[in-house]
């Protein structure tokens, strides 16, 4: 067993919190659909799906050093929104508490002197700096177009911007 009874619960959890980031911008895809904004949709349904990757990538790592996985409740995702920035700033909100989410499970990896977890949670903690600054940019964009310009956003992102595209 390569894994300590802690980390294997905080790493359940974090499973918890990648499923639900998976379903809430599954929620926001299907918003941004019903607007008309077809390539946010697209954007944020590949989003959904890298956030299934990460929960996998947890999931396979507990297993392979002898944890126990056990999925948590995952809460109901937002569903109404008021604006596309609105789900846009909800979604940089989400990416800063995940942020803070695996430099907490680092601390944990760190303290127990466990250097596998570390080198496998610093995939997650380089990614957060993509998922971050990506979601910064998308969320200027929005804000510098405007709600009635964001055909221009839907045009950027068409050619392959923001930068997370
Ligand atoms: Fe799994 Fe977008 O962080």
């Amino acid at each position: 067993m390569l894994i300590s009874s802690p980390l294997n619960a905080a790493l359940n959890a974090q499973v918890g919190h990648e499923f639900s980031a998976s379903l809430q911008y599954l929620e926001i895809a299907t918003y941004f659909a019903r607007e008309g904004w077809a390539k946010l949709a697209a954007h944020f349904y590949r989003q959904s799906d890298e956030e299934r990757d990460h929960a996998l990538r947890l999931v396979k790592y507990v297993t392979e050093t002898g944890g126990e996985l056990v999925i948590p409740m995952i809460p109901a995702p937002q569903h109404e929104f008021a604006s596309v920035e609105e789900a846009v700033r909800l979604s940089l909100e989400w990416e800063q508490t995940v942020t803070q989410q695996f430099n907490r499970l680092m601390d944990i990896a760190i303290s127990e002197k466990d250097y596998l977890a570390q080198g496998f949670l610093g995939w997650f903690v380089r990614e957060q700096l993509e998922e971050v600054s990506g979601m910064e940019g998308l969320l200027k964009l929005v804000q510098h177009a405007g709600e009635k310009n964001l055909v221009y956003v839907e045009t950027l992102i068409g050619k392959g911007k923001p930068d997370q595209e």
